[in-house]
């Protein structure tokens, strides 16, 4: 399982100036595309959560993708937190800041109070989606009980920000 976690880190694409000059984007999009690297990335993800929760959330767009891989193998079902004026009727909201002015994050009514839940991203950066995401949740009157990422970005205050998230890899 370390060599399949060390191949899908090898998967993660550097393009360099993107989306604006001195930025080192990674791209997870090659690894999206192998299957033994995510189906690795969605056991260690829930071997990391260590059973203690009832449902899996993914925060849009790309930690639908891990979250719904993590639900199917844990057998949990799935909450979609998603952005601005997607759902018919949410049920709660969140405001955060991002890079650029502000964003909401709502979550339907089937996010239930009491529910225990696991929640997943992509990428862990300034922490802000996480932070939204994890209040979001809280605000429906669920429980937050552990938060895991696939790739945690250095540097940009997100451990500082979310200190209980699980990274599989950082760079
Ligand atoms: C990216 C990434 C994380 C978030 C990390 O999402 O997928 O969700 O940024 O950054 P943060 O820790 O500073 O909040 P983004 O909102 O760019 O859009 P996407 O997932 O819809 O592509
Ligand atoms: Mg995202």
């Amino acid at each position: 399982q370390t060599d399949n976690i060390a191949y899908a880190r090898s998967l993660i694409r550097t393009i360099a100036d993107y989306p604006q000059p001195g930025v080192s984007f990674r791209d997870i999009t090659p690894l999206l595309a192998d299957g033994r690297a995510m189906h690795a990335v969605a056991h260690e993800l829930l071997v990391q959560a260590q059973g203690d929760f009832d449902v899996v959330a993914g925060i849009e767009a790309r930690g639908f993708i891990f979250a719904g891989a993590v639900a199917t193998l844990a057998r949990t079902g799935m909450i979609p937190i998603r952005k601005a004026g997607k759902l018919p009727k949410p049920a709660h909201r969140v405001t955060y800041t991002k890079e650029y002015g502000e964003d909401h994050l709502e979550v339907s009514p089937d996010l239930k109070p009491g529910m225990r839940v696991l929640l997943i991203d992509d990428i862990l950066a300034t922490g802000g989606s996480l932070k939204a995401g994890a209040h979001l949740i809280t605000a429906a009157g669920a429980e937050v009980t552990q938060i895991g990422v696939v790739l945690e970005l250095e540097g940009l205050g997100g451990r500082l920000v979310m200190p209980q998230t699980r990274a599989l890899l950082s760079m």
